[in-house]
């Protein structure tokens, strides 16, 4: 049976990453959040004490970074160094921080090609940003996630809850709204619909909807008679 590579970007808060694990976990492949790559930089510097990023620093403040992803069942589990990373990488200001540190081409670089590597077999589903654009551009499925903004704050401020971070639906709008500009405007690699992705509008969709409608969609493509 043909294992496919599934592209999932979009919005911050859309639920990329439970929709992306519930489909990897429904056809057994392995699931990738790209994100967490780019929190694991951003946590690594917050915790050299670095609040404030210069792009020219950064292959000298990451001299010693090393990243690695471990299978845990379907998961790929994020180590920095021997320290494996979970909870710390949602705070908030580790989210506006990885905006920051997404947006210089050094790092996108390094990323990327440790993407690629993982992904290079198929069975993957990753989530992103720039995953069906850039990282995938010959991904069998690609989805671009979208949701209206009420709907994308009530699910991050009911996440950091049960989280059991503190949190505001103000400040939680007002972060959205910034990184979405942020992550769309960046020159390198910035948030798009690939041309060739299937929209889902999850603003009124439960998690379970979301993922049934990807799987759907993933198979009907794995198993489509072989054209010529
Ligand atoms: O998906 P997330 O919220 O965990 O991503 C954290 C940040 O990393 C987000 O602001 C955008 C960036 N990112 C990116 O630029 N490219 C990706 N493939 C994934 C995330």
């Amino acid at each position: 049976m043909r294992r496919i590579i599934i592209a999932i970007d979009g919005y911050a808060a859309t639920g990329k990453s439970t929709t992306a694990r519930g489909v990897a976990e429904a056809l057994d492949y392995l699931h990738i959040d790209s994100g967490a790559m780019y929190r694991a930089v951003a946590w690594y510097l917050w915790e050299q004490g670095i609040r404030k990023l210069q792009a020219e620093k950064l292959p000298e403040w990451l001299a010693s970074f090393s990243l690695h992803l471990e299978r845990e069942g379907k998961e790929m589990m994020v180590y920095v160094g021997d320290r494996r990373l979970e909870e710390e990488l949602r705070r908030p200001e580790i989210s506006a921080f990885a905006s920051e540190v997404s947006a210089v081409l050094w790092v996108r670089q390094r990323l990327i090609a440790e993407q690629r590597r993982l992904g290079q077999h198929g069975g993957v589903v990753m989530d992103g940003r720039d995953i069906g654009t850039v990282v995938f551009p010959h991904a069998e499925l690609k989805v671009f996630m979208c949701a209206d903004i009420e709907a994308r704050v009530q699910r991050r401020y009911q996440e950091l809850l049960a989280r059991g971070i503190p949190a505001d639906p103000e400040a939680i709008r007002h972060q959205l709204l910034e990184r979405d500009q942020r992550d769309e405007n960046r020159p390198i690699s910035p948030l798009r619909k690939a041309p060739d992705a299937r929209v889902l509008d999850t603003t009124h969709l439960t998690i379970p909807q979301q993922i049934e409608t990807v799987v759907n969609w993933a198979k009907e493509l794995i198993y489509a008679p072989a054209s010529f």
